[in-house]
């Protein structure tokens, strides 16, 4: 079934064995997902819906108990198909003793970027995920969002063409979460495939082109992300010089256009939105 797509699932499913013989857990059933290449994927759905589970099938940590899985069209545990994908954990671990710049530099050596090109790419990760300040200290000392950031250019520091990143949203402030949003944008529009996990569904809405929504193992909502959210059939205006004792007149004149009102609204911003223009407005987002 060898495809284009950079990750193809036919059929996948997952148990894990519950001890003393009590059955099983069903993790993952009957899923079908094709990632197509330079698009961003998001893999939804509440906690324990099997998005952790799909994402390491796919890098090949665990198998499938059924189904097909293809990275590139080979399967998933090839050494030069893994190569080519970079993945950030749920919980990443890493050294607590190490500085930022050093973690980078072990992952760097593991995943066989040259050794003249090494020091220069770490220097290249810091400054985009803007841990300039977390350099030289140890991750002990790191935030969770810090942790988040340095798990972030980690996943990236062989360049791969391919990046899975589960929950990286999670326990981020809306600063930082806002900078991996533009972040993975910036992969986006440098050509790579993302592949992200999420049981936050309103913080990726905005960065991904189609998404899966995971409920209890299966697929229950699968698309292209507008198409989702604005159906083709609804529209809504925004009407200047609004007042509620004309609100029939506008009723009636709609409905000689053959639509329906189906609800009356004030625009309204995000609180997201409003946090980022002040802390922007504030000058600098971190200390
Ligand atoms: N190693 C495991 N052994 C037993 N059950 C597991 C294991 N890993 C995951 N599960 C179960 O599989 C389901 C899906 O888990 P997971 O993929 O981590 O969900 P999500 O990432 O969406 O929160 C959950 O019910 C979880 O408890
Ligand atoms: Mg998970």
């Amino acid at each position: 079934m060898s495809s284009d797509h950079p990750i193809v699932l036919r059929g996948v499913a997952k148990h894990f064995p519950l001890h003393w013989r009590r059955g099983r857990v069903i993790a993952v059933e009957h899923l079908d997902l094709e990632v197509r290449r330079g698009e961003v994927f998001g893999l939804l759905g509440p906690n324990g819906s099997g998005k952790s589970t799909t994402l390491k099938m796919i890098l090949g940590l665990t198998p499938p108990s059924s189904g097909e899985i293809e990275l590139f069209g080979e399967p998933p545990a090839r050494p030069e198909t893994r190569r080519r994908l970079g993945f950030l954990p749920e919980s990443p671990y890493f050294y607590r003793f190490l500085t930022g710049a050093e973690t980078l530099r072990f992952f760097g050596r593991l995943c066989g970027v040259p050794r003249a090109r090494l020091e220069a790419r770490v220097e290249e990760l810091i400054a985009l995920v803007g841990l300039g300040h977390g350099r030289d200290r140890p991750l002990a000392t790191y935030s969770k969002g810090m942790l988040q950031r340095i798990g972030l250019a980690q996943a990236l520091v062989h360049d791969p063409e391919l990046v899975l990143l589960d929950e990286p949203t999670a326990g981020v402030d809306p600063m930082g979460s806002r900078d991996i949003k533009d972040l993975i944008l910036r992969l986006k529009s440098e050509g790579k495939t993302v592949v992200l996990s999420s049981h936050l569904l309103d913080q990726v809405e905005e960065v991904c082109d189609r998404v899966a929504i995971l409920h209890l193992g299966r697929k229950i909502v699968e698309g292209p992300l507008g198409e989702l959210l604005s159906p083709g059939d609804r529209a809504t205006l925004e009407v200047e010089g609004y007042d509620e004792r004309r609100a029939d007149a506008i009723r009636a004149a709609l409905a000689s256009a053959g639509a329906g009102l189906r609800s009356v609204g004030r625009p309204r911003l995000t609180l997201e939105e409003i946090f980022v223009r002040e802390v922007r407005r504030a000058g600098g987002d971190r200390p």
